[in-house]
C-alpha cells in the first residue's frame, strides 16, 4: 500500500531500507487505524512484527492521554517477546528509547527525557512511547511497544505546547520511511546487546532528566520531590530525596516532570 506523498510510509520502500535480521521484517501497514495497539492485538503478531499506520482515530498516551495521530507522524507497535521474565518490561521501554534517540540523533540533537519521552534541548516532544503487555500468539507477557515519532507532523494542538516535529523544526520534510527502519534497527541492535549496563550507561549520558530538579507524581497524586541521580540496569530511576535518602521510581508508577513545568527536564 503505497501514500501519496512522497515521503511518506509505504510497505516497498520501508522494507528496502530495512537492515534489521528480525524487527520489520513481518511489517503491516495501515492507512487508518484505531489504535497500532489494538490492530497488534487483533492480528495476533509474533516477535518482531511491526504494525504501522499512517493515522490512528484514536492514538493512546501515557496517564490516558490522546496521541496526536495525524497523517505525517510514524505510528507503530512492535512486539517483543521478552528473553527474562516481565520484570524487563522497564528496561525494554528504555531500550526501545535508546535506539530511538540514536536514529533520530542522525536528523537532530535529541535526549531522552526518563522513561522513554524524546524531546529536544528545550523540551520540544519528538517521540512518545508506551508500553503493554500482552497476550499474543498463544504467549503472556509480549510486550506492545507502541512508538509515535513526530516526524512530519504539521498541526498541534494548542494544548499542547511541548509537542514538536522534525519537519517543523527542520523546516523540510524527512523521509518516513528512512526514519522508521533505522529506528528499527537501533532498537533491534539495542534488544540484542547483553551488556545492559553499557547499555544503561548510554542512556544515561543522553537521558535529560539525570541532574535535575523533579517532582515525581504517582499515581495516587502523591508528590516527592528530589534530584535525579541515576538509572539503574531494570530502568528505574532514582531520586535523591531533599532529605538525603534515595527513592527508585519504576516505570508506569509515576509522572517525572520539572519543577519549571511538565516537560522541561
Ligand atoms: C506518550 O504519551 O508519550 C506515549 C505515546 C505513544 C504513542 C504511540 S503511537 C503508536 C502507538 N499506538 C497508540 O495508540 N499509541 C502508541
Amino acid at each position: 500500500m503505497t501514500k501519496q506523498r512522497n515521503t511518506g510510509l509505504s510497505y516497498e520502500k520501508t522494507t528496502a531500507l530495512l537492515k534489521t535480521k528480525c524487527f520489520g521484517r513481518d511489517l503491516h501497514i495501515f492507512e487508518k487505524v484505531t489504535s497500532t495497539f489494538d490492530k497488534a492485538k487483533e492480528l495476533n503478531l509474533c516477535h518482531g512484527s511491526v504494525v504501522c499506520a499512517l493515522s490512528q482515530t484514536n492514538g493512546r498516551g501515557r496517564l490516558g492521554r490522546q496521541w496526536h495521530s495525524d497523517d505525517g507522524g510514524i505510528y507503530f507497535s512492535l512486539i517483543i517477546s521478552p528473553e527474562g521474565n516481565t520484570d524487563e518490561f522497564g528496561l525494554y521501554t528504555a531500550l526501545c528509547a535508546l535506539g530511538v534517540q540514536r536514529a533520530l540523533s542522525e536528523y537532530i540533537d535529541c535526549y531522552i527525557k526518563w522513561p522513554n519521552d524524546i524531546v529536544t534541548k528545550d523540551g520540544k516532544k519528538l517521540c512518545g512511547i508506551l508500553a503493554k503487555l500482552e497476550f499474543c500468539h498463544g504467549q503472556a507477557g509480549m510486550i506492545n511497544i507502541g512508538i509515535g515519532i513526530n516526524a512530519n507532523t504539521d498541526d498541534f494542538d494548542p494544548s499542547l505546547p511541548y509537542a514538536s516535529s522534525l519537519k517543523r523544526l527542520l523546516s523540510r520534510e524527512l523521509d518516513e520511511n528512512e526514519i522508521l527502519a533505522s529506528a528499527l534497527y537501533e532498537i533491534e541492535k539495542c534488544a540484542e546487546c547483553k551488556n545492559r549496563e553499557k547499555l544503561i550507561d548510554e542512556f544515561s549520558k543522553v537521558c535529560i532528566t539525570l541532574n535535575s530538579k523533579v517532582r515525581a507524581i504517582y499515581t495516587n497524586n502523591e508528590e516527592i520531590r528530589g534530584t535525579a541521580k541515576s538509572v539503574q540496569t531494570d530502568g528505574a530511576l532514582v531520586i535523591e530525596k531533599e532529605d538525603g535518602t534515595l527513592v527508585s521510581l519504576n516505570w508506569g508508577e509515576v509522572s517525572v516532570r520539572g519543577i519549571y513545568g511538565e516537560n522541561y527536564v
